[in-house]
């Protein structure tokens, strides 16, 4: 089943790539960029937003370097370090992914996702820095890791479903660390703003992700995505110590058992998300 949101009359994958070309603007895979995304950092550069709120910065790089968080931090500054760390964990298989070649050429769907996922890579650490925090790259949790290298050394028949259920839990985590940020923020409306606007940037291409994989996959293997979106995601966001500290488990369990709209959450975001397929 293939929905078309947004784009006349394309539909699906050729849609979508509509949808990218139009949204991103031109690729350019030595630097790295989109042009139309440049366009956007720059537009946000003129603009900055710095909270007034003092985070020690000592506390934060200490706790960025353990596996599991001191005991004792208030929400805020776990909040800060779940998406310090959410960006290694994307850094790292964006990284990886480039070192096994997986990166294409010939695909012009996947050189706009790659980059993409370079540009998420930013995104998190331009959060980060509303609060005047650098990011450090270091490898994410063992569980993420082995996950990316599962993906990345399979073959990709057998590998999409993995793919699709690491996007969904993308979507997922990230949709929970927006809604957090935004609550915990609420008392400096420009800073939660633009967190909003900083996450709905990553969102959008996320959803774009789940519903692309969707595409490429038959009923079979969009019931084992989604299967796998159950238990093998909700691990994932288990196994991240500073988001289960600042959601709970219950209202993480929550999120991963909700019905996984992707078009609906498409329409949310109109003009940042499309999804070629339903999942
Ligand atoms: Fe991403
Ligand atoms: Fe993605």
């Amino acid at each position: 089943m293939t929905t078309a949101l947004g784009m006349g009359s394309l539909s699906g994958q050729a849609g979508y790539l509509a949808f990218l070309v139009a949204r991103d603007g031109e690729p350019d895979v030595l630097r790295h960029t989109l042009s139309r995304r440049e366009a956007f950092y720059e537009r946000l550069a003129h603009e900055p937003v710095q909270s007034s709120r003092r985070f020690d910065r000592e506390t934060f790089l200490r706790n960025l370097a353990r596996r599991r968080p001191e005991p004792g931090l208030d929400a805020h500054m776990l909040w800060l370090l779940a998406t310090a760390k959410v960006n290694q964990a994307e850094r790292f298989g964006v990284g990886l992914a480039e070192l096994y070649g997986k990166m294409t050429l010939d695909d012009p769907v996947r050189v706009h996702i790659g980059l993409q996922e370079h540009y998420h890579t930013r995104i998190l650490a331009d959060v980060v820095e509303l609060f005047g925090l650098p990011v450090h790259h270091r490898p994410p949790a063992l569980s993420a890791r082995v996950i990316v290298k599962l993906i990345i050394g399979t073959p990709e028949r057998w590998s999409r479903p993995l793919v699709g259920c690491s996007e969904m839990a993308g979507v997922v985590i990230f949709r929970a660390l927006r809604d957090c940020g935004i609550a915990l923020f609420a008392d400096e409306p420009a800073v939660a703003a633009r967190i909003r606007l900083l996450y709905d940037e990553i969102l959008g291409d996320e959803i774009g992700h789940v519903g692309y994989v969707a595409s490429l996959l038959g009923p079979a293997g969009r019931t084992l995505m989604r299967g796998l979106h159950r238990v093998l995601g909700l691990r994932l966001a288990y196994e991240m110590p500073e988001l289960v500290a600042v959601l709970g488990r219950d209202e993480i369990a929550r999120r991963f058992r909700a019905e996984f709209r992707v078009d609906e959450m498409a329409a949310e975001l109109p003009g940042r998300a499309y999804a070629a397929a339903t999942i």
